[in-house]
C-alpha cells in the first residue's frame, strides 16, 4: 500500500474535496445512484494488442472509393490520390492493423484487376451492381497502410476464385524476386515485396462467401491454404472463416473437419449489433435493446474460446480468435445511401457508447481475443470518419473516432480485473490495465437517462495522482454533422481521489478514461 498522499497532494490531484462543487451544473442530476466498482491491479488478464482495435475497408459504398481514395487528379485535397484529410485522421488515430478488400466483396474480388496500367472494370454485385475501375488495388492498399502506420490484412477469395489465384497472390505479394509475379511486381512499383503476413482464407463463407456448410467449408480451407506458402521469410498466419455471431456448430464442424489440415492461425467470427431504427431516430428501448447485444458479445467469446481450447493439442493456444467484424447496424436511410453510398449510417452519442462497451469487454477479455476489426473505417456503418459523399469535400471525425483515442492509452498495457455490484447489462461498463505505476479505467454509461456517480476502490494500490477525459451528450442521437464537426469530442473531467479512493460521475451517454498514477 502506498502512503496517504499529503493535503497538498490531494488538492493538487482533485482541486478540492468537494466532487460536486468541480462538475460543469446541470452535467449530472442530484438523484444519480452510486455504483461501487473493485479494481484490482495485481490482478492481470491479458496483454491489450493494439490490434484490438483493428480496422476494416471494405469496397462497399464509398468506404474505399470516394472515402479513402479519391483518386491523383481529383479536387479534393489529396495525397498521391488518397483522401488527405482521411490520411491525417487516421494517422492520428493510429490504425494497428487494416482488413480489405471485404467483407462479402472479398469472395468475388480478383487481384489481377487491381494491378498493372490496363484495370477492368467490374461489376461489385453484392453491394449495389454499381461499376467500379479498379483504381485502388494491392499497390494502392499497401500504400495506405503504409501512410497510416497499419499492418496489411488480406481476405483472400475462396467463394468465387481458387486455390491457383490465392497461391499466386501471395507469391505476387511476398516473394522478393526473380519470379514472373515477383518480377511483374517489381514492375508495377515495388521492387520490394510487401511481406504481408495476415490473410483471411474467405470471408462468411458461411453466407455471402459461397453459403457453404462447415464440412464444405473445411475441405476448401484445407485445399487453399495448403498452397499458401511462407515466401520471402513471412511467416504466414492464415485466418479461417469463424462462425456468425455465437454459432457453436458451425466452429464445432469446422474444428472437426479440418483434423490433418494446416492449423488455422485465426478463427474469425464476425457479431454485428443491429437495430431496425435510423441512427439519429433511436428511442430508449432500441437503444437498451442494442446495448444489450454487447453482453452476448462477451458470452460469445468466452464459449468461442472455450471451443477452440478443446480442439488445441496439448493446452497449447495456436488458434487466435479474431472479431473480425463487429459494430452497430443500424437501419439505413435510402436518400442517405442514394448521397452518400451504400451502408453509409450516421454515427451519433450511442455509436460511441457501443464503441465503448466493445473496447471494454475486449479489455476484459484481453486473454481470449487476438485481435478485433470494426466494421468500418470510413463511410460504411460504425465508422470513424465520414464524408458527404464520395464527391464531398467534408470529413468528420464521428463520435466513435474519439471513443477509439480515449481508448488508445490502454494499448500494450495489461489489462487487470475489475469488479462491479450490477450485473444488468445496462450497468456501468468498465474496464482497466495497467504498466508498472500507470494505470488506466475506462467506464461507460450506457443509460439514456440514469447517471451514476462511481465509487471506485483499488485493491492492493493506493493511487496517488488521477486525470480524467469524457466523451459525453445528453442527447443519444447527438452527432458531429458536417457543418458542426466538433459538437461531441473529448473534453476533461473532473475526478476527486482520497484515501486512495476514486470518484468520479458518469453521465448518462457517456465514456469516461482515468489515468491514474498508482
Ligand atoms: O460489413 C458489411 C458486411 O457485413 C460485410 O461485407 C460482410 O462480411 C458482413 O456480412
Amino acid at each position: 500500500m502506498r502512503p496517504r498522499p499529503s493535503r497538498r497532494q490531494f488538492l493538487r490531484n482533485t482541486a478540492g474535496i468537494s466532487l460536486a462543487s468541480l462538475l460543469p451544473k446541470g452535467l449530472i442530476a442530484a438523484d444519480a445512484k452510486t455504483e461501487r466498482v473493485t479494481i484490482h491491479p495485481g490482478d492481470a488478464i491479458g496483454l491489450v494488442r493494439p490490434e484490438l482495435h483493428g480496422h476494416f475497408a471494405e469496397h462497399l459504398g464509398s468506404c474505399v472509393y470516394g472515402g479513402l481514395w479519391v483518386g491523383k487528379n481529383s479536387p479534393i485535397p489529396n495525397v498521391d490520390g488518397y483522401r488527405k484529410a482521411a490520411v491525417d485522421y487516421l494517422q492520428e488515430l493510429g490504425v494497428p492493423v487494416l482488413r480489405w478488400p471485404g467483407g462479402c466483396f472479398a469472395d468475388d474480388y480478383h487481384w489481377r484487376d487491381g494491378i498493372g496500367a490496363k484495370r477492368p472494370r467490374r461489376v461489385n454485385l453484392h453491394w449495389g451492381d454499381y461499376v467500379e475501375d479498379n483504381s485502388f488495388g494491392i499497390h494502392e492498399f499497401v500504400g495506405l497502410c503504409k501512410k497510416i502506420g497499419a499492418e496489411p490484412y488480406i481476405a483472400g477469395n475462396v467463394g468465387s476464385g481458387t486455390p491457383t489465384e490465392l497461391r499466386d497472390w501471395v507469391e505476387y505479394c511476398n516473394f522478393p524476386s526473380g519470379s514472373t509475379l515477383s518480377d511483374e511486381r517489381a514492375a508495377n512499383g515495388s521492387p520490394e515485396p510487401f511481406n504481408i503476413r495476415y490473410w483471411g482464407v474467405g470471408n462468411e463463407n458461411w453466407g455471402c462467401g459461397g453459403r457453404m456448410v462447415p464440412e464444405h467449408y473445411a475441405d476448401l480451407y484445407r485445399q487453399f491454404s495448403n498452397y499458401m506458402h511462407n515466401w520471402g521469410g513471412t511467416k504466414l498466419f492464415l485466418i479461417a472463416c469463424g462462425p456468425n455471431g455465437n454459432d457453436l456448430n458451425w466452429s464445432r464442424k469446422f474444428l472437426t473437419e479440418n483434423i490433418g489440415g494446416r492449423t488455422p492461425d485465426g478463427f474469425a467470427m464476425h457479431f454485428y449489433e443491429n437495430s431496425p431504427l435510423t441512427p439519429a431516430k433511436f428511442n430508449e428501448d432500441a437503444m437498451n435493446t442494442q446495448m444489450k447485444t454487447f453482453q452476448r458479445v462477451e458470452t460469445a467469446i468466452m464459449q468461442q474460446r472455450a471451443l477452440l481450447d478443446g480442439f488445441e493439442q496439448q493446452g497449447k493456444r495456436n488458434m487466435n480468435l479474431f472479431l473480425d467484424e463487429w459494430g452497430v447496424w443500424d437501419r439505413m436511410i435510402p436518400e442517405e445511401e442514394k448521397s452518400y453510398g451504400k451502408l453509409w449510417q450516421q454515427i451519433t452519442m450511442r455509436g460511441a457508447v457501443a464503441a465503448g462497451l466493445g473496447l471494454n469487454l475486449f479489455n476484459r477479455q484481453a486473454d481470449k481475443l487476438y485481435m478485433c476489426n470494426i466494421a468500418q473505417i470510413v463511410n460504411v456503418l460504425h465508422s470513424m470518419l465520414l464524408t458527404d459523399g464520395p464527391m464531398g469535400s467534408h470529413c468528420v471525425r464521428t463520435t466513435t473516432y474519439y471513443a477509439f483515442m480515449m481508448f488508445k492509452q490502454h494499448r500494450l498495457k495489461t489489462s487487470v480485473r475489475t469488479e462491479k455490484e450490477g450485473t444488468d447489462p445496462l450497468d456501468l461498463s468498465v474496464s482497466a490495465s495497467r504498466s508498472g505505476g500507470d494505470l488506466i479505467v475506462t467506464l461507460v454509461n450506457p443509460r439514456a437517462s440514469a447517471d451514476v456517480h462511481a465509487d471506485c476502490s483499488f485493491t492492493g494500490a493506493a493511487p496517488s495522482t488521477a486525470s480524467a477525459q469524457i466523451l459525453h451528450h445528453a442527447d443519444m442521437n447527438a452527432y458531429n454533422s458536417f457543418d458542426d464537426p466538433d459538437k461531441i469530442t473529448v473534453k476533461p473531467h473532473a475526478v476527486a481521489l482520497e484515501n486512495g479512493r476514486l470518484r468520479l460521475d458518469v453521465p448518462a451517454m457517456s465514456i469516461v478514461t482515468v489515468a491514474l498514477k498508482a
